[in-house]
């Protein structure tokens, strides 16, 4: 008989009693990942013939997953004689298995081959929709199977949290807040990490390393649950892509960034973001950026508004492109007025993030009707506000109002329009 020996830190101690429900949630680095994957090479041990299956909301491929972990822990509990690691899978001991799933390519069909089950473990489960919360709960449903979820919270809304922190936890759950301080294993590269972030990202700091929520203002014109519902992992067919640009007043600001931003609007009439190329330094940096960021996208034109320093921003383009396509517009109105119609449109679930803009978001979110909360200005989202006026300026100019006033070049200071 063999001995196994796993240090679990005392935070998680309490999810070594059996329980139907166990969430860890907190920021980075605070263990969540590796319990749950010794938790699960241990089960297996344990149970014998038991079936576990490590979740995603989505895992396109397998390097996603936690399988290198579990693999990883298999080793390091020096019991790999006694699990088969294959391709997609591993065999555990008395012909039990241990699979890794993406809930979105499950179908409500395709879930049942869960059925039987004796735990699960959703992985980043902040990501993790109604939908998919709703398959899964009843699907596992050998006896005295468990349910286990690690995440970093982002709303309250989310279904995870509406589940495990909501005002009417399952009465068996088990739940902990944990964080870094409370694992024994925090590495030197994560604390440097973290300390960087502290000084430099205080704005994120509370989110990605305390797992708190993630910031909002009160009365802020966009939420996280919109641009969260309406997100996509893959970029779809696109119509018209722009690159635009709010260039800062100058680079001796030093705290100002100037706001590149790629948004296109798809052959289904959405509204697309794709990229978030916010840089600082000089003029010549950000023309370099956003002329890289149009040949990257194969993006129609440049816009950029033109207030700050009248041609000055068109001959910088030009100065690196001379053939560049440039729009450039004219602000009239304040930043938060000009940024209410789009702000609509995804209120509508008309416009998709493709992947996160973690940055752009948490300005987008200090948007308010009165002006911006956040720490410096909104540069990000001012490029995004630009790039997305100029992609449905029917719909944003509204009838009756007239058009803004936008002059086109193209070529060598040749006019288009
Ligand atoms: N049981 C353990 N044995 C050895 N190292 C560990 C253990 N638990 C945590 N660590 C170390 O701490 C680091 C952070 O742990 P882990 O990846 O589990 O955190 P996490 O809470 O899942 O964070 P993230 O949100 O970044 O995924 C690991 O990369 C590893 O170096
Ligand atoms: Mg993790």
């Amino acid at each position: 008989m063999t001995l196994l020996r796993i240090e679990t830190p005392r935070a998680y101690e309490p999810f070594l009693r059996p329980s139907r429900y166990k969430g860890a949630k907190g920021g980075r680095g605070s263990g969540k990942s590796h319990f749950f994957a010794e938790l699960g090479v241990e089960r297996s041990l344990m149970r014998p013939g038991s079936r576990g299956v490590c979740i995603r909301e989505v895992q396109k491929t397998l390097k996603e997953s936690a399988k290198r972990l579990i693999e990883d822990k298999i080793k390091a509990l020096g019991v790999a004689d006694r699990f088969t690691v294959l391709n997609t899978e591993i065999k555990t001991p008395g012909g039990g298995v241990i699979l890794f799933q993406g809930m979105q390519d499950h179908t409500s069909e395709s879930i049942k081959s869960l059925e039987g089950f004796d735990w699960a473990w959703v992985e980043e489960a902040q990501t993790l929709s109604a939908r998919s919360l709703e398959m899964l709960r009843p699907t596992i449903r050998a006896e005295d199977s468990e349910i286990w979820f690690s995440w970093n919270p982002r709303n309250a809304s989310d279904p995870v949290d509406q589940l495990l922190s909501g005002p009417e936890p399952p009465p068996d759950a088990i739940v902990r807040h944990v964080n870094y301080t409370d694992n024994p294993f925090f590495t030197a590269v994560l604390e440097s990490e973290r300390a960087l972030d502290e000084r430099a990202r205080p704005g994120r700091y509370g989110h990605v390393w305390l797992g708190q929520y993630e910031p909002v203002a009160i009365g802020a014109i966009w939420d996280r649950l919109m641009l969260h519902r309406n997100r996509r992992a893959e970029m779809p067919a696109l119509k018209r892509i722009v690159v635009s640009v709010d260039p800062a007043v100058s680079s001796e600001r030093g705290s100002d960034e100037h706001g590149i931003v790629v948004c296109g609007v798809g052959e289904d009439g959405r509204g697309y973001v794709l990229a978030d190329y916010t840089t600082k330094g000089g003029p010549r940096q950000w023309a370099d950026r956003a002329v890289a960021a149009l040949d990257q996208f194969d993006a129609d034109a440049i816009v950029i508004e033109r207030n700050q320093g009248g041609d000055m921003c068109r001959h910088t383009l030009e100065s690196v492109r001379p053939s560049v396509r440039v729009i450039e517009v004219t602000a009239t109105r304040g930043k938060h007025v000009r940024a209410e119609p789009i702000a609509a449109l995804y209120s509508l679930d008309r416009v998709s993030h493709v992947g996160t803009h973690a940055r752009l978001e948490d300005q987008m979110c200090q948007m308010t009707a009165g002006g911006y909360e956040g720490e410096g200005s909104p540069d990000r989202v001012d490029a995004l506000v630009w790039g997305m006026t100029e992609l449905f300026r029917a719909v944003v100019r509204g009838p009756g109002k007239p058009a803004p006033k936008v002059q086109q070049y193209g070529g060598a200071g040749s006019w288009m329009g």
